[in-house]
């Protein structure tokens, strides 16, 4: 083989390979043409916004009874408490509780007192994350375990009325996350 076909057979490649990334490039414009539309749309920090935060309408949620959202890929549990959960988590002793931090990401260095817990000052309105603190099921509420609040059957936590470890393996107190009113009948996590 000569060193003019060397040069000629490289050159025939160089280019076959130029038109393939040609085409293919021309597709990913072509679908990016597409996409874009959709994409600007979304003002980048009103998305970051919408992941990380999101608002709850708790007006449907009766005295008594809660709701439970899916935020950040975990369930969260949005309790409207009866005036005899408040009373009995009000009541509670904090040397009755395995843990005595509060675990409120609003009240962060609190302890586990039930007015730390809560989002109202009245206790009517309970959030919190609806992971059981041991190795992560989802504790079943409405009254359930021996306190009265959530028990989570997987290795046997009770907690009370206010979310907190009363009895079982779990170690901590349900998590509250960071919450406020955003209104009168909607609470907004994040
Ligand atoms: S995961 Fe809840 S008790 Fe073990």
């Amino acid at each position: 083989m000569s060193h003019a076909d060397d040069h000629a057979g490289t050159g025939e490649g160089t280019r076959r390979d130029f038109l393939y990334y040609a085409t293919a490039g021309a597709g990913v414009v072509a679908t990016g043409a597409a996409v874009w539309p959709l994409v600007n749309q979304m003002n980048p920090s009103a998305d970051t916004r919408a992941l990380a935060s999101i608002m709850v309408d708790v007006s449907a949620v009766e005295v008594g009874t809660q709701l439970t959202v899916k935020w950040l890929g975990k369930p969260v549990f949005i309790r409207r408490r009866s005036p005899e959960e408040i009373e009995a988590a009000r009541t509670t002793a904090l040397t009755d509780l395995p843990d005595v931090g509060s675990e409120n990401a609003n009240k962060p260095g609190t302890d586990a007192s039930d007015a730390n817990r809560t989002l109202d000052e009245a206790g009517e309105w309970l959030v919190m994350m609806g992971v059981c603190t041991h190795l992560g099921c989802v504790p079943l509420g409405d009254g359930a375990g021996e306190f009265g609040g959530w028990f989570c059957p997987c290795h046997g936590s009770h907690y009370d009325t206010a979310g907190r470890i009363r009895k079982g393996p779990a170690p901590r107190n349900l998590p509250v996350p960071v919450a406020t009113f955003f209104d009168e009948t909607t609470i907004k996590l994040g």
